[in-house]
């Protein structure tokens, strides 16, 4: 059941199947899929919005992926102990919640994918631990204590609350759950990218009703977990193939920089207001899943993000620079755009405001 991986040449082979977390979330009360819109642009073309911002009353799209690899985590601890698989019925019954009650799942977070794991802790029994480098704003902190996590703050920057968080799953015995991969570390992040593909599901059943595909799909990325899973799944099942353009703050390029390198890399770079993309490296896992996805890399200026945010902020649709970075490289590129080819581009709104 659930996805495969398996390590060829240490590099990560992702063969997810989204029924596996889409059986699991119908079983889910607050699950439904997100809106579809059609908006405006500023630049005159309709743009098609994947809005992810209230996706499970979580306000961004890391629910699926955070809740879900709890999940799946759990019932891996169950059929070790005891031998059965567990059905998602199974999951909020006296037995299974005592035994998520001696797990704590532990991950560093720029704020949404802790609050995921915090979700999913808190749903099923288990508890979560997540570590917040001092740019992750109070505010998440305080979303995250009331889920009942503990919040630690581990130090300056994205890496060093990385650093605490396997530190502190290996001298705890906690779980640690992160939403991105390095060598040795790749079954975790790896369910996490699977809960995502169930956006690119929804989207390809609400393009197969409407029979309007886009053209080209717009995918922001931090470490690339959101921007591999539903490149692999379009690549995999859309019957209309779109291009598809990874979109990175100037300041974090690193799936482009790991593309031209031919291997993961870092990518330095100044502190970006896309807080949540502003991951100077890569998921190994998303890296080579998108090296044989067929597609673009751009990158988006600071002035271009505010720019889209406050365009969209007037049009009553506000989400964050990291929410917007898609919406803006759509302006960006249609600067440039061959008025005479078809353009009906797709974007996701990744959080709220
Ligand atoms: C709002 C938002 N958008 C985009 C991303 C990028 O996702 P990924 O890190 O999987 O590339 C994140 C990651 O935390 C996010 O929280």
């Amino acid at each position: 059941m659930g996805m495969k991986m398996q390590t060829e040449h240490s590099i990560p082979v992702f063969q997810p199947d989204p029924e596996v977390p889409r059986n699991l979330l119908r079983a889910c009360p607050v699950y439904r899929a997100t809106p579809l819109l059609e908006i405006p642009g500023r630049s005159g073309h309709v743009i098609l919005v994947k809005d992810e911002r209230d996706r499970m009353g979580l306000g961004a799209f890391k629910a699926l992926g955070g809740v879900y690899a709890v999940a799946r985590l759990i019932a891996e601890h169950w059929q070790e102990a005891t031998g059965r698989m567990l059905e998602p019925e199974d999951f909020l019954t006296p037995e299974v919640r005592a035994l998520a009650g001696s797990i704590t799942f532990v991950c560093a977070s720029a704020g949404n994918h802790g609050l995921a794991v915090a979700a999913g802790a808190g749903t099923f029994g288990a508890t979560a631990r997540i570590h917040l480098a001092g740019t992750v704003p109070e505010s998440f902190a305080e979303r995250l204590r009331a889920k009942n996590a503990m919040v630690v703050r581990s130090g300056e920057v994205y890496e060093d609350a990385l650093a605490a968080a396997s530190a502190d799953a290996d001298t705890t015995g906690a779980v640690l759950l992160a939403d991105g991969s390095w060598p040795g570390y790749t079954h975790p992040p790896a369910l996490v990218m699977e809960g995502y593909t169930v956006i690119a599901e929804e989207l390809r059943v609400a393009f197969d009703e409407s029979c309007t595909w886009p053209t080209h799909v717009f995918l922001q990325a931090g470490v690339g977990g959101l921007a591999a899973a539903v490149s692999h799944m379009i690549r995999l099942n859309w019957p209309v193939q779109p291009e598809i353009i990874i979109v990175e703050p100037e300041a974090a390029p690193c799936l482009r920089e790991s593309h031209r390198a031919g291997k993961p890399v870092r990518a330095d770079g100044p502190v970006s207001s896309m807080g949540r993309l502003d991951c100077k490296e890569p998921s190994i896992i998303a890296h080579a899943v998108l090296e044989r996805c067929d597609v673009e890399y751009v990158t988006v200026s600071e002035d271009d993000v505010a720019a889209a945010c406050a365009y969209l902020d007037g049009t009553g649709l506000a989400t964050t620079p990291s929410g917007a970075a898609g919406y803006a490289a759509v302006e960006q590129q249609s600067k440039s755009a061959d008025t005479h080819s078809p353009f009906r581009p797709l974007v996701f709104f990744t959080e709220a405001a």
